[in-house]
């Protein structure tokens, strides 16, 4: 492995095809025979650093249209929340499934699951059959595994009845020295970027832009009020980028006053936090309260100059939902992705038909929109968002973080760079968008 590192830092990429790639390599993991250790312990108390281990690994074979790449980098995602708390479900089961489809996915069937569904780094080999990336290139990779081998997801990859996120349905995540991916998950690093900060956005980058911009989403509009629960979190730092890039008008929710400064300095303006705010849209675990809904309502319309929002930008889910069909404007969208706080949704549907508002389910984003995500990134026109770095050796602190609502943006995980800053190859570019990058860094 260092012999591949010190090659990589020493911009000999072409030599990368010729050295040998490693029969084992480290890599974050849960194990299935733990799947069973937080079991009666309230999700908040499920401790990360309890599950999540830095295993040596075996170096997985490379089949047709795979490739193997020397992670450089990589991000916390909530799915390895999900994985490391095994809510709502243990990942093994998923690894299970996947592996009854053929001798090829087999491999992923393992009594460890090595996560993590971003990275950036360098192609150490690719397999038969791939000719667009060799040894050597610079790349950051989505998360987006489909087989394809059915017609369901031809116009749109993401509707293949096979289609699984990559390190958290699969197994040889992004979390760990060495990643195993489908080819057509490559997308090149933008060269402005370190390599931490090209690995953060990729997931939630692409799982916005489909939300919030994409035909298959909510289509936003110029003008468009936008209402971003969680603005300036994972999903919620890019929508808000969209929002602005995109002539909308973002309204966001954050929950302290550090995170809506972090809004204001991404240029947005109309900010709302719901701490001070104080709403509790519950009275108990059963019953809602409209009239928070209402008080709610009444605070985007003061902020908005009496207008209600054509898109909701949906993740919290059930402590939320209630308040996001009320609030959305006549003919609006709610669109969602996610259900943090509780999947069991409840809303009053008055509201939704009699209005005739729509909800839109969505779910990460098909490879033409994450390429698409990621070319804004490299154009320079979205900016990664990410706040913190950790060492590979410390992802269970780095994913409690993200547990615990602690972080900002994203937090990333260095894997083989040796150090924060490297990877950056257009320096003019960088030096022009260096604000822009650096605004979640140390809040
Ligand atoms: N379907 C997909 O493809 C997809 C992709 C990415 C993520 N997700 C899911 O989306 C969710 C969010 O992911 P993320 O990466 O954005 O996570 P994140 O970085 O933790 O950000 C989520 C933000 O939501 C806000 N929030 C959390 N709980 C809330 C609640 N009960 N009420 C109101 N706001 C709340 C928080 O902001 P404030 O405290 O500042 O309000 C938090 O910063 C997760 O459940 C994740 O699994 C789904």
């Amino acid at each position: 492995m260092q012999k591949i590192l010190d090659a990589i830092q020493a911009d000999e990429l072409d030599a990368i095809g010729t050295l040998p790639v490693p029969e084992s390599y480290r890599g974050v993991t849960v194990h299935a025979d733990e799947a069973e250790m937080f079991a009666g312990v309230p999700s908040r108390d499920k401790d990360p650093r309890k599950s999540l281990h830095l295993d040596e690994v075996a170096t997985p074979e490379l089949g047709p249209g795979e490739a193997l790449v020397a992670v450089m980098a990589s991000a916390i995602n909530y799915n390895t929340v999900w994985t490391s708390i095994f809510e709502p479900v243990s990942t093994f089961g998923f690894l299970k499934r996947y592996g009854r489809l053929s001798p090829l996915t087999k491999r992923h069937d393992l009594p460890y699951h090595v996560v993590g569904s971003d990275l950036a780094g360098v192609v150490l080999r690719t397999g038969p059959g791939v000719h667009q990336w060799k040894a050597g290139d610079e790349v950051v990779a989505h998360c987006l595994n489909v087989e394809l081998e059915s017609p369901d997801g031809h116009n749109d990859t993401m509707m293949d009845n096979e289609q699984r996120i990559w390190g958290f349905e699969t197994n040889f995540g992004g979390l760990a020295e060495i990643a195993l991916v489908k080819s057509n998950q490559l997308m090149p690093k933008p060269a402005h970027l370190t390599w931490e900060e090209a690995a953060s956005p990729g997931l939630v980058n692409s799982t916005a832009y489909r939300q919030l911009v994409s035909t298959n989403g909510a289509n936003m509009k110029q003008g468009d009020t936008v209402l971003i629960w969680g603005a300036s979190g994972g999903l919620g730092s890019y929508a808000t980028q969209f929002a602005l890039n995109g002539g909308a008008i973002p309204v966001c929710v954050v929950s302290s006053p550090e995170k809506a400064e972090i809004c204001r300095k991404m240029g947005a303006e109309l900010i709302i936090d719901r701490n001070a705010e104080g709403y509790r849209f519950w009275k108990d675990e059963a019953t809602q309260d409209p009239k928070e809904w209402k008080r709610f309502g009444a605070k985007i319309r003061e902020l908005t100059g009496g207008e209600d929002p054509d898109i909701v930008f949906e993740h919290p889910g059930r402590e939320t939902f209630g308040a996001s069909v009320y609030v959305t404007r006549k003919g609006g969208t709610i669109v969602t992705c996610a259900s943090t706080s509780g999947y069991m949704h409840e809303y009053d549907n008055r509201y939704l038909w009699m209005n005739l508002k729509r909800v839109i389910g969505s779910h990460f984003a098909n490879y033409r929109e994450s390429y698409e995500a990621n070319r804004l990134i490299d154009k320079g026109l979205i900016h990664p968002t990410l706040s913190k770095v950790y060492q590979l050796e410390d992802t269970g602190q780095a994913t409690l973080d993200v547990h615990h609502n602690s972080h900002q943006g994203k937090v990333g995980v260095l894997c083989l760079a040796p150090e924060e800053g490297l990877g950056v190859r257009d320096h003019e570019k960088r030096a022009k968008h260096l604000d822009a990058i650096n605004r979640f860094r140390g809040v």
